[in-house]
C-alpha cells in the first residue's frame, strides 16, 4: 500500500510531512510518486488565513472523483485544519476518510489499518506534549533540511489561529536535536533550518536558542544552519552576537514585523514597539554585515486607520527588507482580533495589500540588482525548474541562484559570480568551472 502527501502552508508543515512520511515507512508503507499511484492521499493542510483553508478543501473536493476509478481510495486531512475542524470535517465532506490532528501523527498507521473505527481524531488519544521524539522524519527532494525544535506558540497574538491549533510551546530535548541534525548532515542535508513558531524562547534545561545555535554549529556533518521563526520580542543582544560569531550561522534572519504604528502592534499583542525593531534591525545589520533581513507584514487589522497603514508602509521603504511576505488581515473564529468591532471593510485591506505588494517588489529588485558583481558561495539543491543545463541552489543569504552547470554538482558548495537579478531570482556563473 502507498501514501502520497500534499502539503500547505508553512516549512512546519513541510517538516510534519517529512515526520509523517517517516512514521508511515517505518511501518511498512511505500511512497507514491504521484497522487496517481496511491492508495491514501493525505492533504497537510494550513488554516492561517481562511484562504488558505478554503483552497486545500476545495482542492480535497475535486480529487474526491479519483474514488470513482479507485474505490478503495483513501483520502485523509493532516495539519492545522483537521486540528481546527476536527471531526465535523467528517460530516461536512463526506469524501474525507481521516481526520489527524498536529498531536496524533503517531497513530496514523493504527488509524488507517483500522480506518472504519479509527478516523476520527477526536475518537483517537492525543498528546498535547507530543514532541515526536521517537520518530524520524524522511528527508526528501532539496538537498536542504529541516529539523523541528520545538512545537506549538504561546504568544497569542491577536490576530493568530496558531496556539489555538498546535498548543503550547514545547521545546525538544537538545541532544535529540543535535543528534537529528548530525544524521541529517550525513544524509547529505548540509544546510539544515531550525524551525520553531518562535525558536527565540527555545528552552530545554537550561539550554537557550543562543547555546543551541553555539552546540549545532559544533555538528561536524553541516556546513551552514539557519532559524525560522524570530521574534523581534525575544531577540536578545546575546543571540545577535551568536550570528555573528558563529561560522555556520548564515548571514539571513526572517523576522516578522507584522506592523509599524504602535498602537496597532499593541493591539496584536506583539509585545514591542516600532522603535524596538527598527533598533534591532540595525544592531544586526551592524553586527553581521551583508545579513538578509526578511519580515512578514500584515495590513487592514482591525481599527487600522489610512495613517497607521501609511507607517507600516514607511518603516518598510526605510528598513529595506531583501523580501517580505505581505498579507491582508484574515478573521480566525476564536482569536481576540475577529472579535474587535472595528474590522476594515475587505476592499480597503485588499488595496493596501496591493500598495505594499508593489513597494516591496520595488525594494527587493534594487536590492537584488545591488548583488550584482559580489561573489556567492551557493549550496546547489537541484538542477533548475527551466533546464537540465542549468544548477539551482542557495546562497548563505538566503538568495536563489541559478547557473550553467550539471547535476554531478546537486550538493557541492559552489562559488558564483552574480551578473544578472530578476524577481526573487540572481543568476550568475561558476568561478570554480572544473
Ligand atoms: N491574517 C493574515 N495574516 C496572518 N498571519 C498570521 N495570522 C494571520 C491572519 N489572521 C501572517 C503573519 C504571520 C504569517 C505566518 O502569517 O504575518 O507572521
Ligand atoms: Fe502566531 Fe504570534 Fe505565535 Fe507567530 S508568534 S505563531 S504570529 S501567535
Amino acid at each position: 500500500m502507498k501514501f502520497y502527501i500534499e502539503t500547505y502552508g508553512c516549512q512546519m508543515n513541510v517538516a510534519d510531512s517529512e515526520l509523517v512520511a517517516g512514521i508511515l515507512v517505518r511501518e511498512g508503507w511505500g511512497q507514491a510518486r504521484s497522487m496517481d499511484e496511491a492508495d491514501v492521499i493525505l492533504f497537510n493542510t494550513c488554516t492561517v488565513r481562511q484562504h488558505a483553508e478554503d483552497r486545500v478543501l476545495g482542492r480535497i473536493t475535486s480529487e474526491a472523483r479519483r474514488k470513482h476509478a479507485k474505490p478503495h481510495l483513501k483520502i485523509g486531512i493532516l495539519g492545522c485544519v483537521a486540528q481546527r475542524l476536527g471531526n465535523s470535517l467528517l460530516t461536512d465532506y463526506p469524501m474525507i476518510d481521516l481526520v489527524v490532528g498536529t498531536d496524533q501523527y503517531l497513530q496514523l498507521p493504527r488509524m488507517l489499518s483500522m480506518l472504519d473505527n479509527w478516523g476520527a481524531r477526536d475518537s483517537v488519544e492525543t498528546n498535547p506534549k507530543q514532541l515526536y521524539f521517537d520518530a524520524h522524519p524522511l528527508r526528501q527532494g532539496r538537498h536542504s533540511g529541516f529539523v523541528t525544535i520545538m512545537r506549538g506558540c504561546d504568544n497569542y497574538c491577536s490576530y493568530c489561529i496558531v496556539p489555538h491549533v498546535r498548543g503550547h510551546e514545547r521545546s525538544r530535548i537538545t541532544e535529540d536535536i543535535l543528534m537529528e541534525v548530525h544524521h541529517a548532515g550525513k544524509g547529505g542535508f548540509k544546510d539544515i533550518t531550525l524551525l520553531g513558531q518562535n525558536v527565540n524562547s527555545y528552552s530545554y534545561d537550561g539550554v537557550g536558542f543562543p547555546e543551541l545555535l553555539v552546540r549545532v554549529n559544533k555538528v561536524p556533518t553541516i556546513r551552514r544552519v539557519r532559524f525560522i521563526t524570530s521574534h523581534p520580542k525575544d531577540l536578545s543582544d546575546v543571540l545577535i552576537g551568536a550570528m555573528a560569531e558563529l561560522d555556520k550561522v548564515c548571514e539571513h534572519i526572517h523576522l516578522p514585523m507584522q506592523a509599524g504604528d504602535d498602537t496597532i502592534l499593541q493591539r496584536m499583542n506583539r509585545g514591542y514597539t516600532s522603535g524596538h525593531y527598527l533598533g534591532l534591525v540595525e544592531k544586526l545589520r551592524a553586527a553581521a554585515p551583508g545579513i538578509a533581513v526578511t519580515s512578514d507584514i500584515m495590513c487592514g487589522f482591525p481599527g487600522e486607520t489610512e495613517e497607521q497603514f501609511q507607517r507600516t508602509f514607511d518603516l518598510m521603504e526605510q528598513i529595506r527588507f531583501d523580501y517580505a511576505y505581505t498579507f491582508k488581515y484574515s478573521p480566525r473564529e476564536g482569536t481576540a482580533a475577529a472579535d474587535m468591532s472595528d474590522q476594515v471593510p475587505e476592499e480597503v485591506r485588499l488595496e493596501r495589500l496591493n500598495r505594499l505588494i508593489d513597494l516591496q517588489s520595488r525594494i527587493t529588485t534594487e536590492v537584488y540588482r545591488e548583488q550584482i558583481g559580489t561573489v556567492k558561495e551557493v549550496f546547489v539543491e537541484q538542477t533548475s525548474k527551466k533546464s537540465d543545463e542549468e544548477l539551482s541552489g542557495r546562497s548563505r543569504d538566503s538568495k536563489i541562484v541559478v547557473f550553467p552547470g550539471h547535476a554531478g554538482r546537486i550538493s557541492d558548495f559552489v562559488k558564483v559570480r552574480i551578473t544578472e537579478a530578476s524577481g526573487w531570482t540572481l543568476r550568475g556563473e561558476a568561478l570554480d568551472n572544473e
